[in-house]
């Protein structure tokens, strides 16, 4: 389901976590965080509001120790203030690229 046709043309089966950030798709990963982010992260600079505890998506991205891998293990891990939303792990991938995108606001 991951990066099929990426892996044809690298003749590279991406498999661990880490590379991963270059076969992400954040467009992909907006549309995942607007449906399942959106209620507690502000998760796109034109959205108004979420809950006060939960930072928002521009705010990690433009944390100095930002690391596109160290957010993808803990996405896949349980986090006791969120939901356990049993994200694959293309789609950890994608909400993360689409996190990168949110910086610099
Ligand atoms: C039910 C509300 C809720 C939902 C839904 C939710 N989160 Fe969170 N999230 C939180 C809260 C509250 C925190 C702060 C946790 C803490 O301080 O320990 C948090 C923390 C985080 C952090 C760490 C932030 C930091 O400051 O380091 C990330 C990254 C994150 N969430 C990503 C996501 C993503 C991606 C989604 C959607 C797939 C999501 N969250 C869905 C409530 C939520």
């Amino acid at each position: 389901m991951q990066g099929v046709v990426l892996g044809l043309l690298s003749s590279i089966a991406i498999l661990t976590l880490t590379p991963a950030a270059n076969a992400a798709d954040a467009r992909n990963g907006e549309t995942l965080a607007k449906r399942w982010c959106a209620d507690c992260h502000v998760v796109a600079a034109d959205q108004r509001s979420g809950t006060t505890q939960a930072t928002p998506f521009s705010a990690i991205a433009d944390r100095p120790g930002f690391d596109a891998a160290m957010l993808a293990l803990f996405l896949l891990s349980p986090h006791p203030k969120m939901p356990d939303m049993g994200l694959s792990r293309a789609e950890a991938a994608d909400l993360v690229a689409y996190i990168a995108t949110q910086g610099g606001r």
